[in-house]
């Protein structure tokens, strides 16, 4: 296991985004709390929970709180409080999602549910929503409670919606977007709004970080969604496509379908057949989906998502944490590079 963290370890700092850089300390204080701080009194859920954050990702929840933070005054105790707790609720929600996709891989890692099995992820997922709860009182802040309690109905009214939509490819963007800020951009557009909170700013400033959350994270999940076709399964990390083979409709798919091109038919009957369980008319649900251009196009509808979250950037006064935070979006939209 040591040798795996180690390893795990030396990956993640190579990956490192520039913009990090403004907030490593606040980083590093995080990641310690993360894996040595939590009160586990069980060693199983101990080095299950070590596993799950030194294997995980880019922190880019916490960084928002850190990046609005200093953007709306500075860091306080507080706001390292609010980005543990958004990291845990972030973290609890993918070892679960990763039990309900059956997912064996996580950003090339093997899955909890994957090492482990099913019943120790939803243990550990609770264990981890419970602690993101214990954080949350800690706050002493019925505001910032209501908004965190909002993002997890949302959390799950998202995933329940996905996975209700399946193989229908009737469903409508309003219903894409929907799940889309459900799912993902709810926890980007509270990991802002509440660092600003915590800085008492004003109600309109507020309502301007959140919303620079919301299309932020709008965009973020679109990126996602093209990934998920134009990767390959090792700079993915997963299976290529997975969502497309497990019936998931997202943006590329739902362009595609719109295209006024025989191609478009094509696709629905692949997909409305559920590829008659063959590789081959899988394959070709793929390739038409990226010749039909739903990736260049869903690529351009991120662009114009960051564009909208740049435009809420005014409650910044500061102009260094306003380019940091612009350069997110610039390393969102990077990922499809
Ligand atoms: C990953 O998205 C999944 C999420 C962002 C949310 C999952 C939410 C749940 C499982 C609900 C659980 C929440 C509570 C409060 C119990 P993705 O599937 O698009 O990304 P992926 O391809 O990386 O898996
Ligand atoms: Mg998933």
């Amino acid at each position: 296991m040591q040798q795996v963290i180690d390893k795990l370890n030396k990956d993640k700092k190579e990956q490192w985004p520039e913009f990090f850089d403004a907030i490593s300390k606040e980083l590093a204080e995080l990641k310690y709390n993360l894996t040595e701080k939590l009160p586990i009194k069980s060693k199983l859920l101990s080095e299950i929970v070590k596993y799950v954050f030194i294997a995980g990702g880019k922190r880019l929840r916490p960084a928002l709180c850190f990046l609005s933070a200093k953007a709306t005054g500075g860091v306080t105790d507080k706001h390292l409080v609010l980005a543990e707790l958004t990291e845990l609720i972030h973290t609890a929600s993918l070892v679960h999602d990763d039990i309900i996709d059956s997912a064996h891989l996580r950003r090339g890692e093997e899955t909890v549910n994957s090492l482990w099995n099913d019943k120790i992820s939803v243990i550990t997922g609770d264990f981890l929503f419970g602690q993101a709860s214990v954080k949350l009182g800690e706050l002493e802040n019925t505001e910032i409670v209501k908004i965190y309690a909002n993002v997890l109905s949302d959390l799950c009214d998202g995933e329940i919606e996905q996975y209700s939509s399946k193989f229908d490819t009737k469903i409508s963007w309003e219903k894409y977007l929907h799940k889309s800020t459900a799912k993902t951009a709810s926890l980007f557009a509270a990991a802002c709004k509440s660092a600003a909170i915590l800085n008492n700013q004003s109600l309109e400033d507020i309502k301007l970080a959140n919303n620079f959350g919301l299309y932020l994270g709008i965009a973020f999940q679109i990126v996602d969604d093209t990934l998920d076709f134009t990767s390959n399964s090792t700079e993915l990390g997963k299976a290529v496509a997975s969502d497309l083979k497990q019936g998931i409709i997202t943006a590329p798919t739902l362009f595609a379908l719109s295209a006024s091109d025989d191609r478009a038919k094509q696709i629905q009957v692949l997909i409305e057949s559920r590829f008659n369980e063959r590789e081959e008319d899988f394959k070709k649900a793929i390739n038409l989906v990226i010749e039909l251009e739903g990736c260049k196009k869903a690529a351009m509808m991120a662009k114009e998502y960051i564009e909208k979250a740049n435009a809420s950037l005014s409650f910044v006064k500061d102009r260094t944490f306003h380019t940091y935070l612009t350069s997110v979006g610039d390393y969102v939209l990077s990922r499809l590079n």
